[in-house]
């Protein structure tokens, strides 16, 4: 294949089907005046990519019928009519799910020593997320009770950590005892619970006896509801995602707890990491220097090959992956 290419051929309805994107081949590009052509390293895998399938209200323009689907990928430069890269430059853009891709702009990365793996992870739009969603949106403050949902996961890893920086006590909901071990064991939460068990909110008192002051939610759903029931005065719960319900036919119900949120004047706010662009220097500052110094960990849970990209992307939905989701296309060598 010259530029094997994932293309969305119909909407999903409920999980994505395996006919629903099909592997197609493309040639290879050239770059005109003021571009330049990345050959993908690696693909990263999204809950919002099932968002981006459908034709719901969402924060950017779905998907076409026949479009090559939409994903961040981390490249190498391999020709250039562009004034800022060169070949042999390592560059993070909107590539899509395809092994070439024509790129205007990107973030150019840079050979600091990190996996390349960071760059779309860690160091991406995912560790961004959980520390502007964390710090600017939520507002922890030292001393204070900080849940997380999908603990084990690519932003709620960081997240949970990113608090326990601010001094917080961190308690994590995931899916698997495995998942739960490695919030509290490796990534040093104070208390992991299941939401597989059937009394989540009564788990959740549990580990949280002063209550929840800042609850950072990728779930949504009985998750969000449970955690609804624990807040303190005056909490912030920041939306940061809900993923429990991106395989829904139409509105998903809930949150049923809704009336917690005005008996404790709590703040619920949602964000878009891609509002945070301006201060993206900021976090890749500060966050590198979290990495060099060992105070944050993250794992990466990488699939051989761009041919699996579809049936990976089902891993987000069932809990099969820790840390960060992604697809590796090809290697850099
Ligand atoms: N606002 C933004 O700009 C922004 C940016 C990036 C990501 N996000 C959101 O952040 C969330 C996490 O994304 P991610 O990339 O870091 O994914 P992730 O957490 O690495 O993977 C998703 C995890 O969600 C859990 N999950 C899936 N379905 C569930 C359900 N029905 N009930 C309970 N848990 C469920 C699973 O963990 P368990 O095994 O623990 O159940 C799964 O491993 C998503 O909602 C995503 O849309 C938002």
């Amino acid at each position: 294949m010259n530029n094997p290419r994932w293309i969305l051929r119909r909407r999903p309805v409920g999980a994505v089907a395996s006919d629903d994107l099909a592997l197609v081949d493309a040639p290879t590009p050239a770059p005109g005046e003021g571009e330049f052509l990345a050959r993908t390293l690696y693909l990263s895998l999204d809950p919002a990519q099932r968002i981006a399938m459908g034709d719901r209200a969402q924060y950017a323009a779905p998907v076409q019928i026949g479009e090559v689907m939409r994903g961040m990928t981390l490249g190498v430069v391999e020709a250039s009519n562009h004034p800022g890269f060169v070949p042999g430059d390592l560059v993070r853009g909107a590539g899509g799910w395809q092994a070439f891709w024509i790129g205007r702009d990107g973030h150019k990365v840079a050979r600091d020593g990190l996996p390349l793996t960071a760059h779309l992870g860690v160091l991406g739009p995912t560790g961004a997320s959980a520390y502007f969603g964390l710090l600017d949106v939520g507002r922890p403050k030292a001393g204070e009770t900080v849940v997380v949902s999908a603990a084990a996961g690519a932003v709620g890893s960081i997240a949970g950590q990113i608090a326990k920086l601010s001094g917080c006590r961190v308690v994590g909901i995931a899916g698997s005892d495995e998942k739960r071990r490695y919030a509290t064991e490796d990534l040093g939460f104070d208390a992991c619970v299941s939401h597989r068990v059937g009394a989540l909110a009564a788990a959740l008192r549990d580990a949280c006896p002063d209550g929840v002051d800042v609850a950072f939610e990728n779930v949504g759903g009985a998750v969000l509801d449970a955690v609804l029931e624990c807040i303190n005065l005056r909490a912030r719960v920041v939306l940061c995602g809900l993923i429990a319900t991106y395989n829904a036919e139409g509105l998903a119900p809930g949150p049923y707890n809704f009336a917690s949120v005005l008996m404790r004047r709590a703040r619920v706010q949602g964000f878009i990491i891609g509002d945070y662009q301006a201060r993206m220097d900021e976090f890749t500052r500060r966050m590198t220097r979290w990495l060099m110094d060992g105070r944050i960990r993250y794992d990466d849970h990488v699939v051989p090959g761009l041919e699996n990209a579809r049936e990976a992307l089902g891993l987000l939905f069932s809990g099969g992956n820790r840390g960060k989701l992604m697809v590796e296309v090809s290697r850099l060598a």
